[in-house]
């Protein structure tokens, strides 16, 4: 299971602030010329809204949100924080500067070279997108999860129509993992959420959890074995469309307050509790934590691609409800992102908190 805050929580966020004036989108309600871009919460802006999460099909053309920086083969480690951007709003969409950067939340150095990624009272989690997308490929992650109820540890990826392959960790199971996807937003019907499990300690032991994302075939593998296989055909309606994930997606990694008062009772009971404030590592450290050693990637398209590819361009659909997708030599770095940032829309980011922030990004893990 993955959850999604509800609109209306989003709008009582929003709601909270005054001067408020972004226009909402989404693919019936697209945004106007003003303001073209409609962001990853569905609100029409300039400058960093067209960058990472930004929805073509939701914008005010299929080319308003900035092309999407093209897969990279890479193991990504964590020996120094020099490769994040540490926060997202000054990203101006070069990834070859920046492997990830920081929507919300906090991280720390750690001492042995591991991204530290951490949860607090005030902070409202931490979640990190990759600055490259991966259009197919394989997808590793070595981590170690949080072990405390309430508290969600996630390494997942994540379209910008919302498409998106899962791997969960519930901080109260620490023996499991657990694996889910969604199309364009929905869990198709045929599928649920999967726990796979047995693992030594998933806070103290470090594994390899494994998104083998391909074109006809998704699996998920820890430590390198096969724990699920999902089929494209498997989730091919009667009706010939294929719910699928299949556009280009970035990897998110975050931890997150799924045990929180605001969250539904079966977020809240999947996450296992509400989370205990008063936990004596929370105590003792000040943070509740999660922690990543390596992201590796390879693209399934690196082979194929062109010298010179840059991004990924969203055209109009290639069949019923699947957006075409090209592969250009366009670049994906927008120029005067910053100066942009004070047209209204953008606006409601910088009035907002960090927490809310947060909150409003749980509606992607
Ligand atoms: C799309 O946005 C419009 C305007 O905000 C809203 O009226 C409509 O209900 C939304 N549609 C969906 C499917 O969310
Ligand atoms: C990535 O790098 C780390 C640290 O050097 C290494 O332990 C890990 O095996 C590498 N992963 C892959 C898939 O090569
Ligand atoms: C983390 O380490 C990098 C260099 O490795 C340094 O530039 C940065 O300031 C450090 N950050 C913190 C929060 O200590
Ligand atoms: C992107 O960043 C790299 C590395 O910092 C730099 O060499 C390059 O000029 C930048 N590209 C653009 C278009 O700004
Ligand atoms: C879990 O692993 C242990 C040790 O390998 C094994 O003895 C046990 O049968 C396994 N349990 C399940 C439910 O697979
Ligand atoms: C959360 O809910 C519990 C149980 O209803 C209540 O005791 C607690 O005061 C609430 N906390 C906040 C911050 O609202
Ligand atoms: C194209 O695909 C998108 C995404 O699934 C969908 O919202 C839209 O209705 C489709 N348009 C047509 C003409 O099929
Ligand atoms: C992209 O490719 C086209 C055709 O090959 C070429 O004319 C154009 O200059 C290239 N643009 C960039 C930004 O490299
Ligand atoms: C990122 O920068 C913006 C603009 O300065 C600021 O409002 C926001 O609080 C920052 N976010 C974080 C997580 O520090």
């Amino acid at each position: 299971m993955s959850f999604k805050l509800s609109i209306p929580l989003v709008l009582s966020l929003l709601a909270s602030f005054s001067a408020v004036s972004a226009q909402q989108c989404n693919a019936t309600s697209l945004c106007p010329s003003s303001a073209p871009c409609c962001s990853e919460f569905g609100f029409c802006g300039t400058g960093d809204f067209c960058l990472g999460g930004c929805n073509p099909l939701a914008s005010n053309t299929l080319t308003s949100c900035m092309p999407e920086p093209v897969c990279q083969n890479a193991n990504l480690t964590f020996s120094d924080t020099s490769r994040i951007l540490s926060n997202a709003t000054y990203f101006d969409g070069n990834a070859t500067k920046y492997d990830w950067v920081v929507n919300s939340g906090t991280i720390i150095n750690s001492t042995s070279g591991e991204l530290a990624m951490i949860l607090t009272e005030d902070n409202g989690g931490t979640r990190l997108s990759s600055t490259r997308y991966v259009h197919y490929g394989q997808i590793t992650a070595r981590l170690k999860t949080g072990r405390w109820g309430g508290v969600v540890t996630a390494f997942i990826t994540m379209s910008d129509i919302k498409d998106e392959i899962d791997w969960e960790f519930p901080g109260d199971q620490t023996t499991e993992g657990q694996s889910n996807f969604f199309w364009q937003g929905v869990v198709p019907q045929k599928t649920v959420g999967e726990t796979h499990g047995n693992l030594s300690d998933t806070f103290s032991n470090y594994h390899d959890y494994t998104i083998d994302w391909q074109q006809d075939t998704l699996t998920w593998l820890i430590d390198g074995q096969t724990v699920r296989t999902l089929k494209r055909s498997d989730v091919t309606g009667d009706d010939g469309v294929s719910r699928y994930p299949s556009t280009p997606s970035r990897v998110q990694l975050s931890i997150w307050p799924a045990g929180i008062n605001s969250s539904g009772q079966g977020t809240i009971d999947w996450a296992g509790g509400l989370i205990n404030w008063d936990d004596p590592d929370y105590k003792a450290a000040g943070h509740f934590y999660a922690l990543v050693e390596s992201v590796s990637v390879t693209c399934a398209d690196s082979k194929s691609n062109p010298s010179d590819a840059q991004s990924y361009v969203y055209g109009k659909n290639a069949s019923a409800f699947s957006p075409q997708v090209t592969v250009t030599n366009e670049t994906t770095v927008n120029n005067g992102a910053g100066s942009l940032r004070a047209l209204a829309g953008a606006n409601v980011w910088t009035a907002i908190g960090a927490s809310a922030v947060m909150a409003l990004g749980a509606l992607l893990v």
